[in-house]
């Protein structure tokens, strides 16, 4: 919440007026430096930093169905916690902005879960949908990305499609940092064009609550 006081709560709220309308009329919106630049820059140093040891294969599905495919997506990933302090301040902001959203769309959003993810050279993510209608707690994606300098040539792109049925991009989109795109996690199939730089990001969900009873859904 600090990093949010760099900008006002007037323009804040402005912010999420624009957000929410845009997400309620067509369901996506791309923005650009709505983040303070000095938490983008501390969250690439961790990104960074995580090089070693700290990013794990990313797998498809969840839990007990999880697998790993070489033919679907390549990135590694690091899930975000509150113990890193640049980790908590995008945590923080995420949640400033899962309120905002509550209180303007009636989303009914219940949490936010949100890894880095590192492309390296040659890494891809193919076309997919991050959520099934009906079968998912994932409402809405949210990809944050952090690479200072982003040439086209280096590939990485964001492609957006408008529906199933579409064979090219409505969308696509460099992965610069300062850019931020908000998208119906159920609605828009994507991809990660093959990088041929080091390339990361920050995926997210904001999620509804479908647990029964005393069944909590899994975080992840
Ligand atoms: C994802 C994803 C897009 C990106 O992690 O599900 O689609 O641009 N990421 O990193
Ligand atoms: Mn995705």
């Amino acid at each position: 919440m600090t990093e949010m006081n760099a900008a006002s709560s007037v323009e804040i709220e402005a912010l999420f007026d624009e957000i929410a309308a845009a997400l309620d009329q067509r369901g996506y919106i791309v923005l650009t430096d709505i983040l303070p630049a000095e938490l983008l820059h501390d969250l690439h140093q961790r990104a960074l930093s995580l090089a070693e040891h700290g990013y794990q294969r990313a797998g498809i599905g969840r839990q007990s169905d999880l697998h790993l495919d070489n033919a679907y997506r390549t990135d590694e990933i690091h899930w975000l916690e509150r113990h890193d302090a640049a980790e908590r301040a995008y945590l923080d902001w995420m949640e400033q902005l899962r309120l905002g959203l509550n209180r303007r769309l009636f989303l009914g959003l219940f949490d936010y879960e949100c890894h880095f993810a590192h492309y390296a050279p040659g890494a891809f993510y193919k076309r997919h949908l991050d959520a099934f209608r009906g079968n998912t707690n994932r409402v809405l994606t949210t990809v944050c990305y952090l690479n200072p300098r982003w040439d086209a040539r280096d590939g990485g792109q964001l492609l957006m499609y408008r529906d199933e049925a579409s064979d090219a991009p409505f969308l696509s989109l460099q992965p610069q940092a300062g850019t931020l795109a908000v998208f119906l996690s159920d609605q828009f199939p994507h991809e990660v064009a093959p990088a041929r730089c080091d390339r990361y990001s920050i995926a997210g969900w904001f999620r509804v609550n479908n647990s029964l009873g005393a069944l909590t859904d899994p975080p992840r």
